[in-house]
């Protein structure tokens, strides 16, 4: 492995000493394992003290009222946006809020929608053209995904005649690329992908889905919920035009997240949701829009959540994403052991490599099924032993049913975990068939 260095022992102590939930016992004084970080992280003292200092100091609504706390509270939204797209590699006008990234993708799908209508009526700028589909077009997806980046696509093809359509999953749960060029062609007008599979652990080959999309004039929406928490990410570098972004995976409160778009993407799309706060002048005939990130934040918005997510950024950004993603490689090797138990079978990669980029070709959540128990048996000794793994579909049934089961048990770490848990995770695994008298 050639990935930067990992955290030294001092500093992932120093680490754990942030989060106090991790301090905590489960089941009659075991020490909590949790393993269940893809589906939400922990948040360190300083998230929860933003969101406390942010009601106990400066709570007002933002980018309305002359007062002095509305100035504040304003001045702590917009430095945590500034936080948050410096931390992915973004423009400050590039971020818009959002509740979390199924919102945010959810968004770009209805503004889709949005333009499609107004073309229909004739209305709408020339620019939110380009976001118009119809029968003929292709919207294209991957069978990894999860159902917030597939649902709302399948809805939107739906709704305007386009056709969905999907790039495999290989046996080895990486993305299958040998018809790329016939499945991403020049009626597709949508790539969207994930860039880390939560349930596989696979790092997307962005580059080369990229420029298969920029060869044909297809924009890009690269839901990076799994990659953003665990590897660094520079959306400008990844070059794609829309991205989305969770607060609750990558050590932040919950009920915010990101979408970043190209600045001139956001200044052609309509908005998806109207209200007050996204408005420049109101008659009653009509309104025009303020021009983006603030056209796609109506109404009051999640301010503590967004200074959260600031102060996870930056927490992060600190310690340093090269560090946590070569803590994590060692992590997922260490997950990837358990493929060595009899009976139990891994679903997805079955190594930490490193990609074209230098990075872990695939993150730390493993997901993987016991011969003879079914995942919920699994997760439930594992519980007992103090350790919490996410067990079912994961939100991603195609991906499942793909790999012939209905459902997976998941591993999943963060910058916090330490070897030492995932050895324990290793032990418990062991007893599991034993526990089941299936051996
Ligand atoms: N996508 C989330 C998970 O993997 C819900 O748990």
């Amino acid at each position: 492995m050639t990935i930067a260095t990992a955290l030294s022992a001092t500093e992932l102590a120093a680490v754990r000493a942030d989060f106090p939930l991790l301090a905590r016992t489960v089941r009659g004084g075991r020490p909590l394992v949790y393993l269940d970080s893809a589906a939400t992280s922990q948040k360190p003292q300083v998230v929860l003290d933003a969101e406390v200092d942010f009601y106990e100091q400066r709570n007002a609504a933002v980018h309305r009222g002359a007062h002095q706390l509305a100035e504040e509270a304003t001045e702590a939204f917009e430095d945590a946006r500034a936080a948050v797209a410096g931390f992915v590699g973004a423009d400050v006008g590039e971020i818009v809020w959002t509740s979390g990234a199924t919102a945010a993708i959810n968004l770009v799908s209805a503004a889709m929608l949005g333009s499609t209508l107004d073309a229909a009526l004739g209305r709408g700028s020339d620019a939110s053209r380009r976001f118009v589909l119809g029968p003929g077009d292709e919207i294209v997806v991957t069978e990894a995904e999860h159902h917030a980046n597939l649902v709302p696509w399948q809805e939107l093809s739906a709704r305007t005649g386009a056709t969905l359509r999907w790039l495999r999953v290989s046996d080895d749960g990486r993305l299958d690329l040998s018809d790329l060029d016939e499945v991403v062609n020049e009626r597709t007008k949508v790539l969207a992908f994930a860039h880390v599979s939560n349930v596989t652990g696979a790092v997307a080959p962005v580059a080369t889905l990229v420029a298969a999309a920029r060869r044909v004039g297809a924009l890009t929406v690269l839901d990076a919920c799994q990659s953003v928490p665990h590897l660094p990410v520079d959306l400008h570098a990844l070059d794609v035009d829309f991205a989305v972004f969770s607060g609750h995976k990558m050590l932040g409160p919950t009920g915010v997240g990101a979408l970043y778009g190209r600045r001139e993407l956001l200044e052609a799309m309509p908005p998806a949701t109207t209200g007050g706060s996204m408005v420049e002048i109101v008659t009653m005939e009509r309104t025009t829009f303020s021009p983006p990130p603030q056209r796609f934040e109506a109404g009051t918005q999640m301010v503590a959540q967004a200074v959260g997510m600031g102060v996870a950024a930056q927490w992060l950004g600190e310690l340093g994403m090269q560090a946590v993603a070569a803590h994590e490689a060692e992590l997922a090797a260490e997950m990837l052991k358990i493929a060595d138990i009899p009976g139990v079978r891994v679903i997805g990669p079955s190594t930490v490599g490193v990609g074209p980029d230098g990075l872990p070709d695939r993150v730390a959540a493993v997901s993987f099924v016991v011969d003879g128990v079914h995942a919920h048996d699994v997760g439930q000794v594992l519980d007992d032993a103090g350790i919490a793994v996410r067990v079912g579909h994961h939100c991603a049934q195609p991906l499942h049913r793909r790999f012939g089961v209905a459902a997976t048990a998941r591993a999943s770490a963060s910058v916090y975990t330490t070897v030492e848990e995932i050895v324990a995770f290793r032990e418990a695994l062991t007893g599991v068939r034993a526990f089941f008298s299936v051996d």
